[in-house]
């Protein structure tokens, strides 16, 4: 199944409201996960502190260090959400989870549509150690090695993709010669990780080459990157302020992804 929403600043202030109790009670649980595992132990209050200070001979062993690292931002992951909930796809293929966020995210609305599996391809196995076994919970398969190599030996159709992976000019040519191909027409695809500052080049070699396809292709994209596009950023944090969604969870608010819908 799939929506005809907007993947724009309109459409997705549509679903923010549409999806708004949902995306609160996730945003709940996911703040509770971030809290256990995403901030040191040490950071959280002054009592952590003191008692961080007498145990430091032993910190590897008594939970020192952070056990997650998230990487996606808030609002990416809540439109990431809120698409997700609209487009009740099927088969979702993340590429690459890393220790495990951006999957939290997906595999929280496809168990609040009830429907829809997940795929993750990574080189390491981290977010296996992170995701929630209720989230997991038979939607979700994570398949280790190279995407690359992984990828090519199924052939089944893709109803949404989160690439954010390796972020090489290289491995950006490789995914939208063989992974775009099998994501269905229409579907919603999400880049993370293209304007960290206005200009792509900047970060790596992936933006430049997929805004490049885009172009060639007359596909539009979409961003709330606060280098690129600060007013579709603003529009989210009012939507998100008068819904009682605004207070954050992950620090960072660089938003760098694109997101477009998919045209053969
Ligand atoms: C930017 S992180 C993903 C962050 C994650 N989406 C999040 O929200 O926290 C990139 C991940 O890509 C993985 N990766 C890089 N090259 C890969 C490849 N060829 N095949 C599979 N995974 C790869 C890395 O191991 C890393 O875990």
């Amino acid at each position: 199944m799939a929506s005809n929403v907007e993947v724009g600043i309109q459409g997705i202030l549509e679903l923010y409201r549409r999806f708004a109790d949902d995306l609160r009670s996730t945003k709940a649980r996911l703040r509770k996960l971030y809290r256990s595992r995403c901030i040191p132990w040490r950071n959280r209050s002054l009592l952590h502190k003191l008692a961080a200070r007498a145990v430091q001979p032993f910190a590897g062993a008594v939970g020192l260090q952070p056990r997650m690292l998230a990487q996606s931002d808030d609002e990416t992951c809540e439109i990431l959400y809120l698409l997700l909930r609209a487009e009740q796809p099927e088969r979702v293929l993340e590429i690459s989870p890393f220790h495990g966020w951006s999957t939290c995210w997906i595999l929280s609305a496809l168990r609040d549509n009830g429907r829809g599996k997940l795929v993750s391809h990574d080189l390491i196995d981290a977010a296996s150690k992170n995701v929630p076994p209720e989230l997991a919970d038979g939607r979700w398969q994570l398949v280790l090695g190279d995407a690359r190599k992984e990828v090519a030996a199924s052939g089944e159709p893709v109803d949404f993709l989160l690439m954010d992976s390796d972020h090489s000019a290289e491995f950006a040519h490789w995914y939208l010669d063989h992974v775009l191909p099998r994501v269905r027409e229409g579907a919603v695809v999400c880049v993370d990780d293209v304007f960290h500052q206005a200009d792509p080049a900047a970060f790596d070699g992936e933006g430049p080459v997929v805004l490049d396809w885009l172009q060639r292709r007359g596909i539009a994209y979409f961003t709330c990157s606060k280098a690129k596009n600060p007013s579709a950023l603003n529009a989210l944090y009012g939507q998100k302020v008068s819904l009682g969604l605004a207070e954050r969870i992950h620090t960072s608010d660089k938003n760098p992804a694109i997101l477009f819908r998919n045209r053969k």
